[in-house]
């Protein structure tokens, strides 16, 4: 008897909340852990959202809603887009799910027939991928370097596009790089959206967590057309910090918005009614707590971007919105000690070994970059102190250090 379903052989575990569960229990056990893993701010969710999730109890609203989400909150998102984006939508073309992670994956369930193909550019987060890969589609991986600040360019997209292109993701600001697209490159790239008639699945998740004044726009605010074409998924997550309260939303054109109802509502119908409640406070309520943490965010990227960048062989970018970095290691790998590192070791990957020696020996996790299909680089969250910061790259510079001796 064959006991695993095969569609388990074409996806993995995801490797970032794999190393931020061995860090969390490295910690338990006692050890001195930093932990660069995770992808969650580490603020505490606002007083007023979580009072009306207290509220949404004690009101008796813990029953079953409709699977796409309450109307309240419907229409609080609807006042959302239009309010943050310009954007209208009807509340039919909203549709609530657990968690960001959700709503995608039921977007690409939604959407996709076997073999058709998305494109996807790298580095990229860890799901994009495997969720297609779930949905019996093809990922189609396009890499993007550090010197373009890991943004696709239109000729980029325009080569990766096949009569088999279903869908493209555009992630901005990007897990893992903090990289994010102005409005006239996404003019560009909406340009061979446009003559090729593709779908794109527009990942807003850190549309809130942006510095230095940069003005966040996605491709459906470019023109009518072009919001034809896109599905915009976002969600609380990140933006209030209410990663365990699992409320993602996303809107689009009605009929896929109906066919992710459908699925929705043969799994996990709706989401948590309190966390909805919850989210509903979050996107009507005062935003001044969104541009506080953006700008606590701003001050860490200041100060992790110029430790990094101390580090002898360590190349850093400089992200312009949520909150990671991915420094490139080139320099690092070419050190004596890395070298005899790996000599000893069977682990194929430069990345996933730098990363193991820095976990087991200096007490540092992070996520090698091979996990987002870079493996040049590492991600380190800086959801964290500013001493833990300190702490935690002066660990890496030691490493690195004792490579070169
Ligand atoms: C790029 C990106 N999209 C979507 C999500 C989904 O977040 P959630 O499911 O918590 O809403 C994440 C979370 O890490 C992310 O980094």
């Amino acid at each position: 008897m064959e006991w695993n379903a095969r569609r388990l052989d074409v996806i993995e575990p995801s490797p970032t909340l794999a190393i931020s569960a061995k860090a969390a229990e490295l910690k338990k056990k006692g050890e001195d852990i930093v932990s660069f893993g995770a992808g969650e701010p580490d603020f505490e969710t606002p007083a007023h959202i979580k009072e009306a999730a207290k509220k949404a109890i004690d009101k008796g609203q813990t029953r079953y809603t409709a699977v796409s989400g309450t109307v309240e909150l419907r229409d609080a998102i609807i006042t959302k887009f239009k309010r943050d984006n310009g954007l209208e939508y009807s509340r039919n073309q909203i549709i609530v799910g657990t968690g960001g992670k959700q709503v995608i994956y039921n977007f690409f369930l939604a959407t996709l027939n076997p073999g058709d193909e998305v494109v996807i550019p790298a580095p990229y987060w860890v799901s994009y991928a495997d969720i297609v890969r779930l949905a019996e589609g093809k990922a189609v991986i396009v890499p993007t370097s550090k010197a373009d600040n890991f943004r696709i360019s239109p000729a980029q997209l325009e080569k990766a596009i096949t009569p088999k292109t279903k869908v493209v993701v555009i992630n901005s600001p990007s897990n893992p790089t903090g990289s994010a697209y102005s409005r006239k490159e996404l003019e560009a790239l909406g340009e061979v959206v446009l003559k090729h008639k593709v779908m794109v699945l527009s990942d807003d998740i850190y549309e809130s967590i942006v510095f230095d004044g940069f003005q966040f726009s996605n491709l459906a605010m470019l023109s009518p057309e072009l919001k034809e074409l896109t599905f915009v998924a976002n969600g609380v997550s990140k933006a209030y910090s209410m990663t365990g309260w699992r409320i993602g939303y996303g809107a689009g054109p009605l009929h896929i918005i109906q066919n992710m109802d459908t699925i929705q509502s043969q799994s996990t119908s709706n989401p948590s009614s309190i966390s909805q409640a919850a989210a509903e406070a979050a996107l009507t309520g005062d935003q001044a707590c969104v541009a506080e943490m953006a700008k606590a965010f701003q001050k860490r990227r200041d100060l992790i971007v110029g430790l990094l960048n101390e580090i002898p062989g360590v190349e850093v970018n400089v992200p312009q919105g949520a909150f990671y970095v991915f420094p490139y290691l080139t320099g690092v790998y070419e050190t004596d000690g890395f070298k005899k590192l790996q000599a000893a070791s069977s682990e194929t990957s430069k990345s996933k070994l730098f990363c193991a020696q820095l976990l087991d020996k200096y007490k540092v996790a992070a996520v090698p970059g091979i996990a987002f299909g870079d493996d040049n680089a590492l991600r380190l969250s800086y959801a964290m102190g500013e001493d833990d910061i300190k702490k935690g790259v002066s660990r890496i510079s030691e490493m690195v250090r004792d490579f070169s001796r």
